[in-house]
């Protein structure tokens, strides 16, 4: 592990929450005791002794992203916000650990996507998250993990299917878009392993394992374990999904990042079925 104080950024978000538990020492800062986006603000806040600098804050909303009106508040997050922090971990030495996504890529890749393949965001917040990618590689010691369908505490598509379940809605879920669940406490422990198997500095892809699936394939499990029927997720595609939603961010029909690095440092991410099982278990109804 690194030596030093560990710092969470964005700390109430799902990542945020699940890094929280994972590093229970470290300082905790959400948007109110930090805007990382403000410059002076991150300039005067004491980091003696920084080790660890976790960044989970960023601008999620993908389709709200796509709104001229709300520009300024992606890139302040998604870019400005990772640039004052890659600022902090040059200064003081820390590793810098920043979060990313498959919206980096246009999903046109047959087959599991390489951390090295070319960006080709679709979105403003992939093309917002592309350009962080850019500020936080250019530390020295960085991680930076690329991950996908994230769940976690807080709103998220499996607690979305079982509401929907439970109050007895079917669903139109599309069936087109492939890729894997990725639990926020697998993200977290997977940074644990990373900083402290001392693995190298790069880009890491992280989701869980298994075999890629589907938005609608998820739902009807969710479905399923909340006892109704699997028929009751009408299966649509991407096009017929957002047909009348003009103002939707593309999605990659392709989320499905190649694990092969994250597994040759010893690290082996859990079968996204048993997490999903895991999680459905704990969720109350
Ligand atoms: N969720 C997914 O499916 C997914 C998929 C791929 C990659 N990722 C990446 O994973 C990382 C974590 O995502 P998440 O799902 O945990 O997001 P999240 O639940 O939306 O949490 C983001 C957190 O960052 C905070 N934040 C935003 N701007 C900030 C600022 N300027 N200064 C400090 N805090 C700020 C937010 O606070 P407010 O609530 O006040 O805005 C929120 O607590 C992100 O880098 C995201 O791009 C997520």
């Amino acid at each position: 592990m690194s030596a030093g104080r560990t710092v969470v950024v964005g700390a109430r978000g799902q990542v945020g929450r699940a890094l929280a538990r994972r590093f229970p020492g470290a300082e905790l800062l959400d948007r109110a005791e930090l805007d990382a986006s403000d410059e002076a603000a991150v300039g005067e806040h004491d980091w003696t002794g920084l080790g660890l600098l976790l960044n989970a804050a960023a601008y999620t909303q993908v389709d709200a992203a796509q709104d001229p009106a709300n520009l300024a508040a992606v890139r302040a997050a998604n870019v400005d916000a990772v640039a004052n922090l890659a600022g902090v971990a040059h200064r003081t030495g820390a590793t810098l650990v920043h979060f990313s996504t498959e919206y980096v890529f246009d999903g046109t890749h047959p087959g599991p996507m390489p951390e090295d393949l070319p960006i080709a965001p679709l979105s403003v917040y992939g093309q917002s998250k592309a350009d962080g990618d850019a500020a936080a590689t250019a530390v020295e010691r960085h991680h930076l993990l690329r991950t996908s369908w994230v769940v976690g505490e807080g709103t998220n598509f499996v607690r979305t299917m079982a509401s929907l379940a439970d109050r007895g809605i079917e669903p139109a879920v599309v069936a087109d878009q492939v890729g894997r669940l990725t639990f926020a406490d697998d993200l977290a422990a997977t940074v644990v392993h990373l900083v402290g198997s001392g693995a190298p500095f790069g880009t890491y892809n992280v989701t869980c394992d298994g075999p890629p699936t589907t938005w609608a394939d998820i739902a009807e499990t969710v479905f399923e374990a909340r006892g109704r029927p699997r028929s009751a997720v009408r299966r649509v595609t991407t096009a017929e999904y957002f047909a009348g939603k003009p103002d939707a961010a593309p999605r990659p029909l392709n989320s499905c990042l190649d694990l092969a690095r994250l597994t040759a440092t010893g690290f082996r991410p859990r079968d996204w079925r048993v997490a999903l099982d895991e999680y459905l278990a704990a969720l109350p109804r």
